[in-house]
């Protein structure tokens, strides 16, 4: 036998992650600290997130999105937990190799990018900048390429100040992919513009997904974004909440589209609820109101087959 065999997983070693993972999150918490408060922005989040998936990241203000964002991102440092990002350990990492981790592996893309570009160059000039700051020679070529990615060909000559806030928004995630990074972290991306508009930007990043196999994710408070991605998980109060997965993947469902007339959204996406490592979950608003669960209750519980029966407990609610 092999001694490296005795070095087997236990479930404890803190570098451990699945290689098929670009993201693995376990129990990460981040508390802000300032002089006389402290605030529990991530209270034990776990997320993994695979190689080339394109997902949403939804929740109501203040639930830890940007949070999440930030840490994944190197911007910030986690308090505490498991965050390994395309094999850097985010906890343990030294600060310079912190510095070679956000250029090489994260590209961002914010809600409002205008004020990082550059008005009086053109869109090609703005996405040229970064690689030629970072000494690449393919810059003519590689800006020209992903200008037409996101579906910019036409009007890359074009300066900045010449395009709408949509088209720069187009440009700005071609600079966020200018050096290659594995992953593009988009902070509320369509949060300033309309719709017609977010559907031009979530095409970007569908076909730099497909295209470049770059891992894309999208911080939003908007739910309608699950018809644009493969899965949602929604985070509530710094945890993972639910998750909703498409039945169909998007790609077949716009072949569907092409054939029928359309397909119904909500057979589109089934709904999970995570339930955590310490077997806890969250009951959805709707059922508990469906259901006459009022919140701070007692309930009863039923093991049924292998079915896990939650219900109200007649007395409790009678009285009042
Ligand atoms: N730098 C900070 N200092 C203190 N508190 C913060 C800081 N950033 C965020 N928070 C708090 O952490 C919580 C989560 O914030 P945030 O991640 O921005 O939520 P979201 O992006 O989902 O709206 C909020 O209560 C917010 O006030
Ligand atoms: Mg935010």
């Amino acid at each position: 036998m092999n001694d490296n065999n005795t070095n087997l997983y236990t479930g404890e070693d803190e570098n451990y992650y699945d290689p098929k993972n670009v993201i693995t999150c376990e129990n990460l918490v981040k508390i802000y600290k300032t002089k006389d408060t402290e605030v529990v922005a991530l209270q034990g989040l776990d997320l993994e997130i695979k190689y080339g998936e394109m997902m949403a990241i939804i929740g109501n203000s203040g639930s830890g999105k940007s949070t999440l964002l930030n840490m994944i991102g190197g911007l910030d440092r986690p308090s505490a937990g498991k965050l390994i990002v395309d094999g850097n350990n985010l906890l343990r990492v030294k600060k310079t190799a912190l510095t070679d981790y956000k250029r090489n592996t994260v590209g961002f893309v914010w809600q409002n990018n205008a004020r990082n570009l550059i008005p009086y160059l053109s869109a090609k000039q703005n996405v040229e900048l970064p690689m030629i700051l970072a000494n690449r020679t393919d810059f003519k070529k590689r800006s020209a390429e992903l200008l037409k990615i996101v579906g910019l060909e036409e009007r890359m000559r074009n300066k900045l100040n010449q395009l709408s806030g949509g088209e720069q928004q187009r440009v700005a995630i071609a600079i966020a992919m200018a050096n290659e990074p594995k992953i593009i972290l988009a902070d509320e991306p369509t949060g300033a513009v309309d719709s017609e508009t977010g559907k031009h930007i979530f095409n970007a990043f569908r076909k730099l997904n497909s295209e470049t196999g770059v891992t894309i994710i999208i911080v939003t408070h908007d739910r309608g974004v699950a018809k644009n991605v493969d899965r949602v998980v929604a985070i509530s109060d710094g945890r993972t909440s639910s998750e909703y997965i498409r039945k169909i993947s998007y790609k077949k469902e716009l072949e569907e589209l092409d054939r029928m007339s359309g397909v119904e959204e909500s057979e589109t996406h089934e709904e999970l609820v995570v339930v955590d490592r310490h077997g806890r979950l969250k009951l959805p608003e709707e059922y508990l109101g469906a259901a006459g669960i009022s919140k701070n209750s007692r309930i009863k519980m039923d093991l049924e087959d292998e079915k896990i029966v939650i219900y109200r407990q007649e007395d409790d609610n009678e009285e009042s």
